[in-house]
């Protein structure tokens, strides 16, 4: 496949993201022409399959670059001040200056981490994303949010700080676990539920249409589709993100199902629900919740609920549900505002959303029974 170029053009900054299978052997290539120092900190986790760091590493060092590894833990849990710590004394042991650059290669969580040491490190030095996940190549690595946790809760801490280039290869999904990939696919088609307001065209026919009409295709990862949904979500992404880095507006959209998500994911302790299952449960709920409240028609609601299904993601929460605690978290969550929740419901027709503040919480309780 030719390679597919992405451009975010920020007020301080821009961000390449090159979209090619196999581009993992032209990394260095690409890397030469940027003014991105000498030294190269690759930041890994141990389940991401040891040939792709090899083959990145070995395009760095053609192209004449010094080039460290650094291999963590894998897991959400390891998204922490203590990983965070060894990233920069890694560094520091390695005399890292600010002209080097650090490399994020793995999913949502080596790219978060990655990011945010590389924005504090020596104040900033060159950073770069390579993602390994679905979920890393169509949301994680693009936008420039960075994060870890703590014991207070998830991504409290953390930095808005754009990556230099971001390279995209979809035969990385080759060796992915299908439960992390569902996981991107639940924001795959939440870019379908905003194609209008995100003002992003996938083609002739709606991207709704097209992940409906290609679900076997893109299950089977055939390569082909599995790219065009990865280029029409890093697109869709990229201009909601040059519009709006700092969320302000518009970026809030991207939250579609997140509010529910939220909730449910703490309430079940991170345990009985990926991140990916709880949006997909979320947008469910949300475009439930917009039926009633008359923003798009019962046909609509459930073409996208029988969408998500036809994923394999889960539609409802399972019996028994812990409905207090779910309704607790929530209002927990930054969304809230005078007790009032604020969602993002699909509206008018499928591909478009409005936000919607005012509301209140028995409604959310039967929504949820
Ligand atoms: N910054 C943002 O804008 C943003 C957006 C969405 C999510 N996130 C964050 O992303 C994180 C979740 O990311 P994720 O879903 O990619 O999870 P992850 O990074 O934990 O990766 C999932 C698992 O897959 C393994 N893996 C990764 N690539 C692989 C490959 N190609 N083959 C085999 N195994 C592989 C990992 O080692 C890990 O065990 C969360 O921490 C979330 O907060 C950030």
């Amino acid at each position: 496949m030719s390679l597919k170029k992405i451009k975010i053009n920020l007020k301080d900054k821009s961000c390449d993201i090159f979209i090619q299978g196999n581009i993992q052997t032209q990394i260095g290539r690409h890397l030469k022409e940027k003014k991105i120092g000498k030294k190269i900190l690759i930041v890994t986790q141990n389940r991401i399959p040891v040939r792709f760091v090899e083959t990145v590493k070995q395009s760095l060092l053609k192209s004449g670059f010094k080039v460290f590894t650094l291999t963590l833990p894998s897991g959400e849990q390891y998204k922490n001040l203590d990983s965070l710590l060894k990233i920069v004394n890694f560094a520091v042991k390695n005399k890292f200056e600010r002209k080097d650059s650090f490399i994020a290669l793995g999913g949502g969580v080596v790219s978060d981490l990655t990011g945010f040491a590389a924005s504090i490190y020596y104040r900033g030095v060159n950073f770069i994303c390579i993602p390994t996940t679905l979920l890393g190549m169509v949301d994680a690595s693009i936008g420039g949010k960075t994060a870890i946790n703590i014991k207070e809760g998830k991504n409290l801490v953390g930095t808005f700080y754009q990556p230099e280039a971001v390279f995209i290869d979809p035969t990385f999904l080759s060796t992915l676990p299908e439960k992390e990939f569902l996981i991107g696919m639940a924001e795959v088609i939440k870019y379908a539920l905003l194609e209008k307001t995100s003002k992003t065209k996938f083609s002739k026919i709606p991207f709704f249409k097209y992940l409906k009409l290609n679900r076997e295709k893109i299950l089977s990862l055939d390569t082909k589709a599995v790219t065009n949904i990865i280029y029409y979500s890093a697109l869709a992404k990229a201009n909601i993100v040059s519009k709006d880095e700092k969320e302000s507006n518009l970026r809030a959209i991207l939250n579609l199902g997140h509010t529910f998500a939220h909730g449910i994911e703490q309430a079940y302790n991170y345990k009985a629900y990926t991140h990916g299952e709880a949006v997909s449960i979320g947008t469910c709920l949300a475009s439930r919740l917009a039926a009633k409240h008359k923003l798009i028609s019962e046909k609509e609601a459930c073409s996208i609920i029988d969408l998500i299904s036809e994923y394999g993601l889960p539609t409802t929460v399972k019996k028994p549900i812990k409905l207090n605690a779910i309704l607790n978290s929530m209002l927990l969550d930054k969304k809230v505002e005078n007790g009032k929740l604020k969602f993002i419901l699909p509206y008018g027709s499928i591909g478009q959303v409005k936000i919607v503040n005012n509301i209140g919480l028995k409604e959310v309780r039967s929504l949820l029974k």
